[in-house]
């Protein structure tokens, strides 16, 4: 399976996606990491690894179509199978996403429909619930509303602070990314017109 990956932070995932295939534990090969930000870590971890890395400045764009357009031809140029959004931060056009339907998924750290959009471990905590935890689902054009294919749950403990809940989640995180991959990797799970598609899969 052929996976570009789209980061703008530190790229934890996209590490804990290149250990697993380095480990022989996901049968899949990362042909492009793609960025909003020179300075994005997951460029640097990328560029180490020597794979390509690209970043686009929406500064030199002058509408978000006209950057999504140059950014999914870079991308469009490694041919993905699957496109795997991890600490991107920034909204997908519409018409990019829809062409690409059911090959295009993200990581968001908290139980979907919980707490969409940013900051969301102090929603966590603001809101008081017991449990938190990361999602990782189809993305549609809608923010964070797109089928959501596997969780993975945290505890909130006393004492909590966005630091130390945050880190919890992460730590679920990778192990998260790397089995939905697995299973997209294997042909188990597709978006179907109904939704997420498992054949018996018991994750
Ligand atoms: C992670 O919590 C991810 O879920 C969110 O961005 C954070 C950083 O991800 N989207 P990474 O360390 O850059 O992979």
């Amino acid at each position: 399976l052929r996976i570009a990956v789209l980061a703008s932070g530190r790229g934890t995932n996209l590490k804990a996606l290149m250990t697993a295939i380095d480990a022989g534990r996901l049968n899949a090969r990362i042909v492009g990491v793609f960025s909003d930000r020179a300075s994005a870590g997951a460029l640097a971890l990328a560029g180490e690894a020597a794979i390509a890395a690209v970043s686009l400045s929406p500064r030199n764009y002058d509408t978000r179509a006209a950057y999504d357009e140059a950014l999914f031809s870079r991308i469009d140029d490694v041919q993905p199978d699957l496109i795997v959004c991890a600490g991107y931060m920034r909204l997908l056009s519409e018409h990019e996403v829809q062409a690409r339907r059911g090959r295009m998924i993200n990581i968001h750290p908290s139980l979907l429909p919980a707490f969409k959009g940013l900051h969301t471990h102090r929603q966590a905590l603001d809101a008081g619930v017991a449990t938190h935890g990361a999602s990782v689902h189809f993305v549609t054009p809608e923010l964070d509303g797109g089928p959501v294919i596997a969780q993975a749950g945290v505890p909130v403990l006393a004492g909590d602070d966005e630091q130390t809940l945050a880190a919890r989640v992460l730590g679920r995180e990778h192990p998260l990314l790397v089995d939905t991959v697995r299973l997209l990797a294997d042909g188990r799970i597709t978006l179907g017109s109904t939704g997420v598609q498992l054949d018996d899969v018991v994750l």
